[in-house]
């Protein structure tokens, strides 16, 4: 990391913080930010200096590519502090990869690490006292590039912001939660950006995802154009336990290459756990519902950490999971092994865990 490229960084600070009327129990996930934000913007070709500010909003020609085209990309990532005080960022590297990959698949400009993770180490330095202790709290970490150039030309901006802002938060999901599988629309095809963090990824699921509300759900499994595979909800990859083997679909073009679900992944093998990557069908699925040997299905992300589903609608029925205790779950058991790990609870034998 070429340090010397924040020399230059600027630093406004704020003149009243809002930490001390902030209500860090009952804030709701995204909803609001910490006092100052990071700002970098690219022009003729490069990238100029990073600047902390106030947390404020960023004034666009109306022209900008981003609110025609959708040029956009972001990172989902968390800090935690540990009891001594000090804060820790999980696997940054991963994020930072992850959005350099989604920049190139956008044809947005791919940023240095310094002005990534060395600047996210500065805005998190500013904010400290932001992140608080204990499990189950962390403060998220929201990176995101827009193109700013104006015109409504339809090609790619020349002109870009990279913008960090971070947000106290649980997790996003306060219980079990129910799901649709998807037997009509799509959220991703071969070829396309569905393995991007790419804005309209997002934006393309909520009209299907609000009939799934409308019906009763509260997110939808993505399947593949055939609708015969399981592939990822919304906001989270997705994991399925047939006895005692947990089974989750490999990433792909289609696929967002979770860094909790390798993560996971990971932690699975390390307690000994039998987990298959492989395509998942959803037949496979609705027949262990129904012959009782489905136990389990979670999603993985990011801000929802670890969700159970209580059960599934595919087509006209519905399948509700069994009920396994909390001991047994393999959802709770990972969830826990995970976030004690994230809020240096217990040992990182994966050195996953970056100190401020
Ligand atoms: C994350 O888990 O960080 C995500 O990006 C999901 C988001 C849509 C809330």
């Amino acid at each position: 990391m070429d340090l010397s490229i924040l020399n230059d960084l600027k630093l406004t600070k704020v003149a009243v913080s809002k930490i001390d009327t902030f209500d860090f129990e009952n804030v709701k996930f995204g909803e609001k930010f910490t006092d100052h934000m990071l700002i970098c913007e690219y022009k003729n070709g490069e990238w100029g200096p990073v600047e902390i500010k106030p947390y404020a909003p960023i004034t666009l020609d109306p022209s900008a590519r981003v609110f025609h085209y959708g040029q956009a990309i972001f990172e989902g990532m968390k800090a935690y502090k540990d009891e001594n005080d000090d804060v820790w960022m999980f696997r940054p590297d991963q994020n930072f990869e992850r959005f350099n990959k989604s920049a190139v698949r956008l044809a947005m400009p791919v940023i240095d690490e310094t002005r990534f993770i060395g600047g996210l180490r500065e805005l998190l330095k500013v904010e400290k006292a932001w992140v608080r202790k204990g499990l189950g709290n962390s403060l998220y970490i929201r990176p995101f590039m827009i193109a700013t150039e104006s015109g409504v030309i339809a090609s790619p901006s020349n002109e870009f912001i990279f913008c960090i802002l971070l947000s106290p938060a649980k997790s996003y999901y306060s219980g079990k939660i129910k799901v649709q599988i998807a037997d009509y629309y799509s959220r991703a095809a071969n070829g396309g950006i569905g393995a991007a963090k790419a804005s309209g990824n997002y934006s393309a699921q909520f009209y299907p995802t609000k009939l799934a509300q409308e019906a009763g759900f509260n997110q939808v499994i993505w399947t593949d154009s055939t609708h015969t595979h399981l592939e990822e909800s919304g906001t989270m990859n997705v994991f399925f336990r047939i006895n005692n083997t947990l089974y989750t679909a490999p990433t792909s073009d289609r696929i967002l290459d979770g860094v909790t679900r390798k993560s996971l992944i990971a932690l699975g093998e390390h307690l000994g756990y039998d987990i298959k990557i492989e395509p998942v069908q959803v037949d496979t699925i609705v027949n262990a519902a129904k012959n009782g040997t489905l136990k389990e299905i979670f999603g993985a992300g990011t801000a929802a950490v670890v969700n159970q589903i209580e059960g599934f609608a595919y087509k006209d029925d519905y399948y509700q999971l069994p009920d396994v205790s909390d001991k047994d779950s393999y959802a709770l058991q990972l969830k826990e092994a995970l976030t004690k790990l994230q809020n240096k609870l217990s040992d990182d034998p994966f050195n996953w865990t970056t100190k401020l």
